[in-house]
């Protein structure tokens, strides 16, 4: 029973459409209707710039580390963590406050981990931030970062963490096809940030 609650908790928290409120309030923008689309931190920096793009990374964030620490504040095991920290990313990507629309999962999967591993979270963030500059497209960095780490977390013997991470990497991945599909062609959607972008 304490599980569900938490489950639904997560999702909830998780559902809270951080860059399309950001985007209704400030900008006076449907954040759906411009850029890619998306309805996340890179999109809601390529439209309404660094420091709302930075006010919707931290806030996605947050919303995975504390749907993610639900089952601490009802005294379950740690491990549950991570399996409803996946709630909060569902409620990321298919949010009840917008028609089950969302975005693309990374932020708020990046939260679970800070809960789960704070260490492993500024790894992974450093890794992500390097690709970013190196090549000003944020989903290669993404689509890397989470692969890469999930490799790796092979070699922690973690299992619970390996498969919550596999989960998360098909999540990510399905999410990012449109993104997929435009790096083949070459046409990926660069944001203003690195060396490419300069170019
Ligand atoms: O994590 C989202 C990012 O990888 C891609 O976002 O807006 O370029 O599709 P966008």
């Amino acid at each position: 029973m304490k599980l569900l609650v938490c489950a639904i908790l997560a999702y909830l928290i998780g559902s809270f459409p951080t860059a399309y409120i950001v985007g209704k309030i400030f900008f006076h923008k449907n954040i759906f209707e411009y850029g890619s689309g998306n309805v996340g931190t890179t999109n809601a920096y390529r439209v309404f710039g660094p420091f709302a793009g930075t006010v919707v990374l931290v806030i996605d964030i947050l919303k995975g580390t504390l749907g993610a620490l639900m089952p601490v504040f009802f005294n379950l095991d740690h491990h549950w963590v991570l399996f409803i920290g996946i709630f909060a990313v569902i409620g990321h990507v298919f949010s009840i406050f917008l028609k089950f629309r969302g975005g693309k999962a990374v932020a708020t999967s990046a939260g679970i981990l800070l809960a789960y591993n704070p260490l492993l979270f500024v790894i992974c963030f450093i890794c992500l931030a390097t690709i970013v500059y190196v090549t000003s497209m944020v989903s290669v960095a993404s689509l890397t970062t989470v692969l890469v780490f999930t490799i790796a977390t092979l070699f922690m013997h973690d299992w619970i963490l390996t498969t919550v991470a596999l989960i998360v990497t098909i999540i990510i991945y399905v999410r990012h096809i449109p993104n997929i599909k435009r790096l083949l062609k070459g046409k990926e959607n660069l944001v203003p940030i690195g060396l490419q972008y300069k170019k």
